[in-house]
């Protein structure tokens, strides 16, 4: 049976390891043969609500419910009452009437919490300051299309530690792939995240190294991952930013050299080439950023069948 039916998903730890290689498969499927399931969501409507930018979320969840014979709602935070000041208690039970999921991207992750809390349909966190679980399900999957296997494969997540070097951290665990973190002084991961994802790499067998030290998080990585040094809502810290992540935390062919010889370069995007990534390994042949975005789409997919259909 789906266990991920009815599901809202906050951050990874709401799935298993079996529900993530189960939603894989599909995944993997639905991009093989996207017409075997044009109307598997036919009358089902998603919500989406935007309080910071997005080009790749926003159009790969549209696109993809239209593929799957739903619809989507997208709204823009500032022009919906929310942006106003209405309180989630009210705004999520209404929306609960209208709608059979929701996707949100916001700041506090409170808010995510708030709509689950108070509504009555499965939620989608689509970015918050915290977590950003629908990218690492994409990421998740181009690793896997590489590897076919998470067991021995090891992933470097060099820069910020924001929102993707959480759920990096978290979803690595929970698969039982190595990870390892290297974020500068001042600039790494929110400890209860870090605390929760070592628990859950003690049942997983996975092994999680944090550390300040970027060409030790790349020593012999398979993947090696970057974002950007200011993340959305940021964007002020960015001069304060680029002189202490420049000393040693951007990713290029000198710190690579110390990776697997055939190992993948991804990157959540958007990048800055030349601030946490060279242009010469992100457009160079390791990169696999753009069939990592194309896995937005179908990992989505996936989880919105996953979630929205029974069986
Ligand atoms: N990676 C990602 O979430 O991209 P967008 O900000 O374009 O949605
Ligand atoms: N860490 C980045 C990811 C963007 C997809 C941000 O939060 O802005």
């Amino acid at each position: 049976s789906n266990q991920t039916f009815g599901k809202s998903i906050l951050d990874l730890t709401e799935l298993s390891k079996k529900e993530i290689i189960s939603l894989i498969d599909l995944a993997i499927r639905l991009k093989k043969a996207p017409q075997d399931y044009a109307n598997v969501l036919n009358g089902k409507i998603l919500g989406m609500i935007f309080e910071k930018s997005s080009t790749r979320t926003r159009v790969s969840f549209e696109a993809g419910m239209l593929q799957l014979g739903g619809q989507a709602i997208v709204m823009n935070g500032k022009e919906t009452q929310i942006g106003r000041g209405e309180p989630i208690k009210d705004t999520a039970p209404i929306l609960s009437s209208y709608l059979d999921a929701l996707m949100i991207r916001t700041f506090e992750d409170k808010k995510v919490q708030d709509l689950v809390k108070y509504g009555s349909i499965p939620v989608i966190n689509g970015l918050t300051d915290d977590h950003h679980p629908c990218q690492v399900l994409a990421d998740l999957m181009t690793i896997y299309e590489h590897k076919g296997t998470f067991e021995q494969v090891k992933l470097a997540y060099v820069g910020d530690g924001n929102n993707m070097a959480h759920s990096l951290l978290i979803g690595g665990a929970i698969v039982g792939m190595d990870v390892s973190i290297a974020c500068p002084k001042g600039y790494e991961m929110k400890a209860e995240y870090v605390t929760c994802a070592k628990k859950i790499a003690q049942k997983s067998g996975a092994t999680l190294e944090i550390t300040q030290e970027p060409k030790k998080a790349v020593e012999q990585a398979d993947f090696v991952y970057t974002d950007v040094w200011s993340s959305m809502g940021w964007e002020e810290e960015q001069a304060k930013r680029e002189s202490v992540f420049a000393q040693k935390y951007q990713v290029n062919a000198q710190l690579v050299a110390h990776s697997k010889a055939e190992y993948k370069f991804l990157h959540c995007l958007p990048a800055h080439r030349g601030e946490e990534v060279t242009a010469e390994i992100i457009d160079g042949s390791h990169s696999v950023i753009y069939q990592e975005a194309e896995n937005r789409l179908h990992a989505q997919k996936a989880l919105l069948v996953k979630i929205l259909v029974k069986n």
